[in-house]
């Protein structure tokens, strides 16, 4: 745990935490009472403080308004059965929103301030990790250029800023999914890998038209050929082949997923063979139509697992097989779970007891 950092805290005098109501949770809709916010002046991080979650005003003249330079991470706190609260890998997040300012040549944040702010929150905003089963508290860290300019170049300011949302399940259920090969979400060289609002934006629209197509989510092809599969909306995509897990490897059109490494990390523990590298269209076809395709699942902090039932194909719909209870999907999820709840040990050192 990071020793103290000067962190100015004020705290809210009218805590909303009375008027949550688990069961009528949209996912990121409800924010709980506090963030935490750093400026970058030009030269160092500065002003870290704790206050109630609020609007803030910006110039019409804000940077990324106009250029898009703004950044996220997404990670979960969890709470266990004896109300301890628990939070998944948060140096995986620190160091991959960091990566992401390289690549958007923002300012990188230091990690002790991002642990340091995370954790002074958490401790503050404790009672909105929702102590339920697959409920979780969904921390939104991000970044974005604060220079009012409106000339193309980086801006010289910056702040970061984490609030919180109590969040239940993403999907409710398996996911009909349609693999996209007119739309790109990213090219090679481009900022597929980095975790970049702009990313998202661009996604849209050929969602919207696979979801007006009956649709839940797209499957994203590399963007130079259309012939390789790449991600699974905003999730990564594995499959389970022959009983060895497959996935795309990660480039640099592909999102290094946190939750996508720690299902890595458990099938190779559990002795599973594991395959990380291109996954053609082809490949996939071939599998959905001789029977060998098992399982396929995208993987993301906000949809943990979550199951595919139909892969659509160039107007042709592949149902997959039933997911069963004794599935890998299921399985990585339930332990995955048990890790997070603080159910079972963390050989991987993967959480940190707030
Ligand atoms: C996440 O899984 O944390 C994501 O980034 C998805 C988010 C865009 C809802």
């Amino acid at each position: 745990m990071i020793d103290t950092l000067p962190i100015d805290i004020q705290q809210t005098s009218q805590s909303r935490i009375g008027e949550l109501n688990l069961d009528q949770l949209v996912f990121g809709r409800t924010f709980a009472d506090h963030m935490f916010v750093a400026d970058f002046d030009g030269k160092e991080w500065t002003d870290l403080r704790i206050v109630p979650y609020g609007d803030m005003a910006f110039s019409p003249a804000l940077m990324p308004l106009h250029y898009g330079q703004a950044i996220f991470e997404g990670m979960k706190a969890y709470k266990s059965a004896d109300g301890e609260v628990l939070i998944f890998r948060p140096q995986e997040n620190a160091a991959r929103l960091n990566r992401s300012a390289h690549r958007l040549c923002m300012a990188e944040i230091p990690e002790d301030i991002f642990l340091a702010g995370l954790y002074e929150l958490l401790k503050l905003d404790s009672q909105w990790v929702p102590q339920r089963d697959n409920y979780s508290l969904y921390i939104r860290p991000f970044m974005f250029a604060t220079d009012e300019y409106i000339g193309v170049s980086p801006s010289k300011k910056y702040r970061f800023i984490i609030f919180n949302c109590p969040v239940g399940a993403y999907y409710s259920k398996p996911v009909k999914v349609k693999v996209e090969t007119q739309y790109v979400r990213a090219a090679p060289g481009g900022t597929g890998a980095a975790k970049c609002a702009g990313n998202y934006a661009a996604s849209l629209y050929p969602a919207k038209l696979a979801q007006e197509e009956g649709y839940d989510q797209l499957i994203w092809t590399d963007g130079a050929e259309h012939k390789y599969v790449e991600e699974a909306g905003t999730m990564n995509f594995m499959f389970v082949i022959d009983g060895k897990l497959v996935t795309p490897a990660v480039s640099d059109s592909i999102l290094d997923g946190i939750t996508r490494k720690s299902i890595v990390q458990i099938a190779k523990d559990w002795g599973m063979e594991v395959e990380e590298r291109k996954v053609s269209i082809a490949e996939l076809i071939e599998n959905l139509e001789n029977g060998r395709l098992q399982e396929a699942f995208g993987a993301g902090t906000a949809a943990v697992v979550s199951p595919i039932s139909t892969i659509g194909y160039e107007g042709k719909n592949f149902e997959l097989p039933e997911i069963k209870a004794d599935s890998f999907a299921n399985r990585v999820k339930a332990y995955l779970d048990d890790i997070k709840y603080g159910r079972v040990e963390d050989t991987h050192n993967w959480i940190v007891r707030l």
